[in-house]
């Protein structure tokens, strides 16, 4: 539905997007993730026809965005980052007027908002100031306003952002909801966001894109156990002795306990690679009693802050 080959955007002399690749297959829901400046924006900027990239090609529903720009327009529903809206024009006059701007008839205005009404919750505030709303309602009126001429594709800049946790709550619910039918390119800062709206997540990281996995991937690499907790009982010389030996291993002594009696953290530098069983056999063989074994989960936030830095998912010492 959406395919991007090589793009490059040059701003002044530096590059906000450095050759991005990518291929969004109709119906699914796909996040951007990334640190400030990474180049999100651009991107859905670039895929919207608001900006022209500096080389590469960009084909939405097989059209080129050089050649097809209106063709693509009608396309895509876009809310962009701080969702400009007219605060002094009440819910339903807003619609009206974007819809006509978007080219709809009158009767396809009328259709089209009882529909985005329902979907986007607004009945309650059809006749309330923009000025007055809430940041949440905002929100809703700009995927009102986003989905008012029907568009199969969906480009959410920071949808969530501002939000309470309630508010974000309904806000995703609604973007899954209307994801069931649409494409959806959203980008975000909350990692939680992407697991709970996104079927694949694309992180990027100046300009470029790191990583690329389905939700699913992305879940099994969360779950991988990486980080352990261990409370050994025994020769406690012997098992660190056979701890420093293990090779992609560091280890810590959070707690001293007694001679025979100790506390350990340790985990594996490749990142979430399951270490239990090898942690069992070790205590086995230098003769100690595991009195607890604990394996603590890569967090999201430990995946991604590894692939945008260059540290380990966790960090950690040897004593
Ligand atoms: N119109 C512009 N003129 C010059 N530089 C720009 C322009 N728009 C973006 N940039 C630069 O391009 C880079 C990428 O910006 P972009 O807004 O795409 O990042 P982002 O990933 O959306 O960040 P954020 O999470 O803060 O919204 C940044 O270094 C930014 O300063
Ligand atoms: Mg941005």
């Amino acid at each position: 539905m959406i395919s991007l080959k090589d793009v490059y955007k040059n701003f002044s002399g530096e590059y906000a997007l450095n050759g991005i690749s990518l291929d969004v297959d109709q119906g699914q829901i796909v996040g951007f993730l990334g640190p400030n400046g990474a180049g999100k924006t651009t991107a859905m900027r670039i895929i919207t026809g608001f900006i022209a990239p500096t080389s590469g090609s960009v084909t939405v529903a097989g059209m080129d965005i050089f050649r097809h720009p209106k063709e693509i327009k009608r396309l895509i529903g876009y809310m962009p980052e701080n969702n400009p809206l007219y605060h002094d024009m009440n819910v339903h006059e807003y619609l009206i007027f974007r819809g006509k701007l978007k080219g709809l008839t009158s009767k396809q205005i009328k259709n089209r908002l009882t529909c985005v009404f329902d979907t986007c919750m607004l009945h309650d505030v059809a006749n309330k100031l923009i000025g007055m709303l809430s940041k949440g309602y905002r929100q809703r009126v700009g995927l009102a306003e986003a989905l008012i001429h029907d568009p199969p594709i969906l480009i959410l800049d920071e949808p969530t952002v501002g939000l309470d946790p309630t508010q974000i709550r309904q806000v995703r619910d609604l973007i899954k909801n209307i994801g069931t039918e649409r494409t959806v390119i959203l980008s975000t800062h909350i990692l939680p966001e992407v697991e709970a709206t996104c079927n694949s997540v694309v992180i990027i990281n100046h300009g470029k894109i790191i990583a690329m996995e389905s939700s699913e991937n992305l879940n099994k690499i969360h779950d991988t156990a990486s980080r352990i907790t261990l409370e050994v009982q025994g020769n406690i010389t012997r098992f660190e002795a056979g701890l420093s030996a293990m090779l992609s291993c560091i280890w810590n002594r959070t707690a001293y306990i007694d001679d025979n009696r100790a506390v350990y953290l340790v985990e594996h530098t490749g990142g979430c690679i399951d270490m239990r069983e090898t942690l069992f056999k070790l205590a086995v063989s230098t003769g100690c009693i595991l009195l607890e074994m604990h394996r603590e989960k890569a967090t999201l936030e430990d995946i991604f802050i590894h692939l945008v830095t260059d540290e380990p998912p966790h960090t950690g010492g040897q004593s």
